[in-house]
């Protein structure tokens, strides 16, 4: 992880300096929602290798990934614990280096980036969402979610702004201290950091890890809102069935590689799946599906769209990658 980097929101502050000249993204590759060059993938990986040690103890935590994100999808990773999910999520955001094979972030190979370089893609162009909150408990949920803009010294766009907060469901909290927030708003709050910089994309690592099945919902419900509503991008690694099921696209790993993928998924149709992988299925998995936590009615007013949006924004739906 670089030095200077925000534990608690994943900015840098390290290259704050040259902020005019890389905050603002292309004007002319940037529609109003937020969608750049469509049909491009928003993330390409080719071949991605990452080995951890050397010798007997070495582990093939990557073992030559190729796999496209797509630009205005919401797009889940699930597999077994240790079949390389976060050290993807890592080598995509640039925390940490493929051993061989390429990444493009939003047009820009990063495997061969300086960390200067790094730091800057993390602070213009990613976004992330942690398993744990990550607030700081002295700032209100509003200063909170300003925060990476704060850092970066960038004003706050209150346009945008009124809609990630619209989005996130919370207006009437922003007031409020973490302590004086559920689970699922702080988590919410969260989401709302990582979205209010307009990221090219958000990169969530098992972000409803710790949270009850409502809450989860909620938070789902506004990963997916940011995707269908302000053309967000969106990778979520989850353990849960469930979690996934809110994504457009659900890829599975095994043993660093890419073993399946699935299109408009259901809860049921990515147990399957995860049960064909293999027997590292793990019991919670299991269980977490087994709970009827589908998506509400509710909360589904994006559901029906799912399938047309897919289309949409999906042209590389119908070819899958890898
Ligand atoms: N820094 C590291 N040093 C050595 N080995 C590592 C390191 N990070 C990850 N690994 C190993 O790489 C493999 C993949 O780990 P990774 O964290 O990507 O798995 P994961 O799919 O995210 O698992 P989980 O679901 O448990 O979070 C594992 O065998 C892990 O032990
Ligand atoms: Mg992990």
């Amino acid at each position: 992880m670089a030095a200077g980097r925000c534990e608690a929101c994943g900015v840098d502050d390290a290259a704050r300096a040259d902020e005019t000249t890389t905050a603002t993204p292309a004007a002319d590759s940037t529609d109003t929602a937020g969608r750049t060059a469509a049909g491009t993938p928003i993330v390409s990986a080719r071949d991605l290798v990452k080995v951890y040690g050397e010798g007997d103890t070495a582990v093939r935590a990557l073992d030559g990934v190729s796999v496209d994100f797509a630009r205005g999808a919401f797009t889940a990773i699930m597999g077994p614990s240790g079949s390389g999910k976060s050290t993807l999520m890592h080598c995509v955001a640039g925390l940490d280096r493929p051993t061989s094979g390429s990444v493009v972030v939003d047009g820009e190979e990063t495997s061969r980036m300086s960390e200067r370089g790094l730091t800057r893609l993390r602070r213009t162009r990613l976004g992330f969402v942690f398993q744990a909150f990550n607030l700081i408990p002295t700032l209100t949920a509003l200063e909170n979610i300003t925060l990476p803009l704060d850092i970066a010294r960038r004003p706050v766009d209150a346009e945008h702004l009124d809609a990630v907060v619209r989005a996130v469901g919370l207006a009437d909290r922003l007031d409020h201290k973490p302590a004086e927030l559920s689970g699922g708003q702080q988590q919410r709050v969260a989401c709302a950091r990582a979205l209010v910089a307009r990221p090219a994309v958000v990169l969530a690592d098992e972000p409803t890890g710790n949270l009850d099945s409502v809450s989860s919902r909620e938070v789902l419900a506004f990963l997916r809102r940011s995707v269908e509503d302000l053309g967000q991008s969106v990778v979520m690694v989850t353990h849960d069935p469930t979690a996934a099921s809110f994504a457009h696209r659900v890829l599975f790993l095994a043993d660093g590689r890419v073993v399946d993928e699935l299109h408009d998924p259901t809860a049921e149709s990515i147990l399957a799946t995860l049960g064909a992988i293999g027997p590292d299925v793990t019991r919670e998995d299991r269980s977490a599906a087994a709970l009827d936590t589908r998506p509400d009615p509710a909360d589904a007013e994006h559901a029906p769209h799912q399938e047309r949006h897919a289309h949409a924004h999906h042209p590389r739906h119908a070819a899958p990658e890898s």
